[in-house]
């Protein structure tokens, strides 16, 4: 391990001070041990053909695109590496996998175990395990396992770990990472819920996952065994979709049709602020009603009024031949009402079931504390799972409870 310590008088010293100061401003950096890893290591060596500047600013660098010219790889935007590794909670001596490479993070990592721990990164991609090697050792961290493989299986030659770090786009939870957990072991993953990401830091507890903290971030999608793709349901031109996750089954042709009749609207009269965050909202609704998707629209749509959805997708429900999705309406040069629009067959019943959700979040849940999402081993039982709604993966079937405000849910 390096310590950098003329950093504070080079120029990337001070970039690098700024980036920490930022980010404990974002209160992504919430420990003087995740700082001072953000000031020990060299971030810049890690992305050469990026300006110096960008590198230490709060955005990813692109370092692979697929042939759509989709990002495949990058360097993580570095509030969200500060924020997993806050959520991760390393200690030194302990031993990390990281599943997706690229070097910096796993620098980082390297950081935070010391000496006496270790760190192995891998990655699906040669290009990335080659940047990784060459990287690593650069800034003084030869001693991290690099490893080049599909982290569907992990990396047995390395088990067990204290920590699992994932920081590509995760849609399951796949049997390799608990079996080659240590107990008591966390997993921090960007995990996508019914079309919803949110990093999960999940606590090994006997024969079952439990959330410790949730966190909103996006990430490229998972590659190769792990993959799974949402169903995207277009509903006019390609200009208007329902994105549905998880394997729910949903009829393209009548969703589309509906799209054609006339809508129901319903106002709930629960209000949210101009830049008042409500993605517990969108989490509540997406693990309390079963048909939960998402609507997306490009900018057209909404300029025409087909549609009236957020430009990063809209909560919305689907059954048979009706949807129903959440909007908003100003009341006030800084407030918004909730409400719902619904189109199809049973178009005023759906709208008031997702009002009724939207009442039910606004007085037991808003401003409460976290959901607690747990994971349990594909094959366990409905009778040994807690809360009604079941999220079944290939390997993992998830639940999510939500703990009252106060202290009785009427
Ligand atoms: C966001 S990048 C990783 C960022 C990196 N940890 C950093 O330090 O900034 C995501 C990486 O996950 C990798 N990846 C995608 N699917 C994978 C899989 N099944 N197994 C291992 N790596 C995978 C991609 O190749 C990509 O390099």
């Amino acid at each position: 391990m390096t310590t950098h310590s003329d950093n504070a008088v080079t120029p990337f010293g001070s970039l690098s001070a700024a980036l920490i100061d930022q980010l404990r401003d974002l209160n992504a950096i919430r420990t003087d041990r995740v700082a001072d890893a953000f000031r020990a290591v060299p971030r810049h060596v890690f992305a050469p053909d990026a300006p110096v500047e960008e590198v230490y600013s709060n955005q990813p660098i692109v370092t692979k695109r697929d042939e759509r010219g989709l990002a495949i790889s990058t360097v993580s935007a570095p509030r969200i590496q500060a924020f997993m590794l806050e959520q991760a909670d390393i200690q030194p001596g302990m031993r990390v996998l990281e599943i997706g490479s690229g070097g910096v993070n796993a620098a980082y990592i390297a950081e935070l175990v010391g000496e006496a721990g270790e760190v192995t990164t891998m990655d699906i991609d040669p290009f990335v395990i080659d940047r990784a090697k060459r990287f690593l050792p650069e800034a003084g961290y030869g001693q991290v396992n690099v490893v080049l493989a599909d982290a569907e299986f992990g990396a047995p030659k390395h088990a067990p770990f204290d920590r699992v770090v994932v920081t590509v786009g995760a849609w399951d939870i796949p049997a390799a990472w608990w079996e080659q957990l240590a107990p008591g072991g966390l997993i921090v993953v960007p995990i996508r819920i019914r079309s919803l990401n949110r990093s999960v830091a999940f606590q090994l507890d006997g024969g079952h996952l439990v959330s410790q903290s949730i966190e909103r971030a996006g990430f490229v999608a998972m590659q190769g065994a792990g993959a799974f793709g949402e169903e995207v349901v277009y509903l006019h031109d390609d200009t208007v979709a329902l994105r549905v996750d998880d394997g729910q089954q949903a009829n393209g042709a009548l969703l589309a049709a509906a799209l054609k009749q006339p809508r129901a609207e319903s106002w709930t009269g629960v209000t949210v602020g101009d830049q008042e965050p409500f993605d517990d909202l969108d989490m509540f609704l997406a693990t309390t009603l079963p048909g939960f998707c998402l609507l997306t629209a490009h900018d057209s749509a909404v300029v025409e009024g087909i549609v009236q959805a957020r430009p990063w997708g809209s909560s919305a429900l689907f059954c048979g031949g009706t949807f129903a999705y959440v909007v908003l309406r100003q009341l006030g040069p800084d407030r918004h009402e909730f409400g719902v629009y619904g189109h199809g067959t049973d178009a005023e019943g759906l709208a008031a079931r997702v009002v009724d959700q939207i009442n039910a979040w606004n007085s037991r849940h808003r401003n409460g504390a976290a959901p607690v999402i747990s994971a349990y081993p594909a094959g366990t039982p409905d009778d040994q799972l807690p809360g009604s709604l079941v999220i079944d993966k290939k390997h993992t079937r998830f639940t999510v409870s939500w703990p009252c405000r106060g202290t009785r849910c009427s």
